[in-house]
């Protein structure tokens, strides 16, 4: 259930009965020359709509944009910092928090995200302990973390698939689009990796076409159905985990 397409009432009747809900968390920035700007949101929700169904739960609005400010040297990314996208994230839990949700289990696409969509719950949680406002009971998880996922990618593509615009985020993207399917002249083949950046200019002097230590061209759609549906197992297993927890 997607909530963009659900009435007030049916969200109210869903609360009467339960009160997790899944948020898909993504990026738009550079993939490398074949990869989509829309990867890490395109990856997220599509785990998150199918986790959603399986379990059950609700799907919150996708947050399509996210900490990515080293990715602003390559054309057509775009980037919050991660002050603002901790006050957005806050600002999405309290709105949920006011409607009765208790467990919101995050769907991520983007690593980037990770440390600032951990501290923006810390900083939630804080508050509470402050006596401002409530706590929140937050998940955060990456789409590709569970077990199956990490076997399927060690089988397909080894250490080809590498951590930005990665060959199985890419395979994802074209499972879901696959007149976007391409191969491209990738130089070297496997791209290189082990530079930690600093800004987006001294990234973009590190990884010349965007790529880290991927080669998207081993990618394929059918490929991405195999992840999908790995990705929505090893989720729902997070999300078992997750809302068992007593709130
Ligand atoms: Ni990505």
């Amino acid at each position: 259930m997607r909530l963009q397409l659900m009435t007030w009432p049916a969200v109210e009747s869903y609360l009467r009965s339960r009160r997790d809900i899944i948020v898909p968390i993504g990026s738009t920035e550079q993939h490398g020359p074949t990869g989509l700007i829309g990867t890490d949101a395109l990856t997220a929700e599509a785990v998150a709509w199918r986790l959603g169904e399986r379990v059950g739960a609700i799907v919150g609005p996708t947050l399509g944009i996210g900490m990515a400010h080293h990715h602003l040297a390559f054309t057509g990314t775009v980037a919050l910092r991660p002050s603002t996208l901790m006050a957005l994230i806050q600002d999405v839990v309290a709105s949920l928090r006011l409607h009765g949700f208790e467990h919101i289990l995050f769907i991520n696409g983007h690593g980037g995200n990770v440390a600032t969509a951990n501290t923006a719950f810390q900083e939630i949680n804080a508050r509470a302990s402050f006596g401002e406002g409530a706590p929140a009971r937050c998940q955060l998880v990456n789409w590709w973390d569970g077990q199956r996922v990490a076997t399927l990618c060690k089988e397909l593509y080894g250490v080809a698939d590498g951590s930005h615009a990665t060959a199985s985020e890419v395979s994802v993207t074209w499972a879901l689009h696959p007149e976007l399917e391409r191969k491209g002249d990738l130089s070297p083949e496997i791209a290189p990796k082990g530079h930690s950046w600093t800004d987006a200019k001294d990234y973009r002097a590190a990884y010349a076409d965007g790529r880290i230590g991927s080669n998207p061209n081993l990618s394929s759609a059918e490929h991405g159905l195999r992840l999908l549906e790995a990705a929505t197992a090893d989720m729902a297993e997070r999300h078992a985990a997750f809302v068992g927890l007593k709130g």
